[in-house]
């Protein structure tokens, strides 16, 4: 009897010496951010109306120089189609730095 309760107490010791080293955070390094929005006039629009449910990657992964009309298209959809909260006041100064940046 005896016995088996050593043989418990010292399990117990070492499993308590061995949880500290489980139960270490894991630390991750993470790649920089590479979906930022590209510099330009009008920038903080589209940062402000454009990155709630998404990254800069859709739009920068559109073909280049697409122009005013495509993506006053692409604003309106994104209001229409998926509810954006985007004020039609902004709209325009969105496109047209889109056009100018992408
Ligand atoms: C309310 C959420 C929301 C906001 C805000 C939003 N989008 Fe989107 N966007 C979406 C969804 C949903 C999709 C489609 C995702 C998919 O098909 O996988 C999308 C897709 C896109 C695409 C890919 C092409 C396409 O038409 O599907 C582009 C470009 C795009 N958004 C641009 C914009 C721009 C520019 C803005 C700011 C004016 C914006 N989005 C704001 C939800 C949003």
């Amino acid at each position: 009897m005896a016995k088996r309760t050593i043989i418990f107490l010292a399990l117990g010791v070492a499993l308590a010496a061995a949880s500290p080293s489980l139960a270490k955070p894991l630390s991750y390094i993470l790649p920089d951010d590479s979906s930022a929005f590209r510099p330009g006039p009008g920038v903080e629009a589209a940062q402000k109306n454009c990155a709630a449910c998404h990254s800069a990657d859709y739009i920068s992964i559109q073909p280049p120089n697409k122009g005013s009309v495509f993506w006053d298209a692409e604003v309106q959809k994104m209001i229409k189609v998926y509810h954006a909260p985007i004020d039609q006041n902004d709209v325009k100064s969105i496109s047209e730095y889109l056009a100018k940046t992408y």
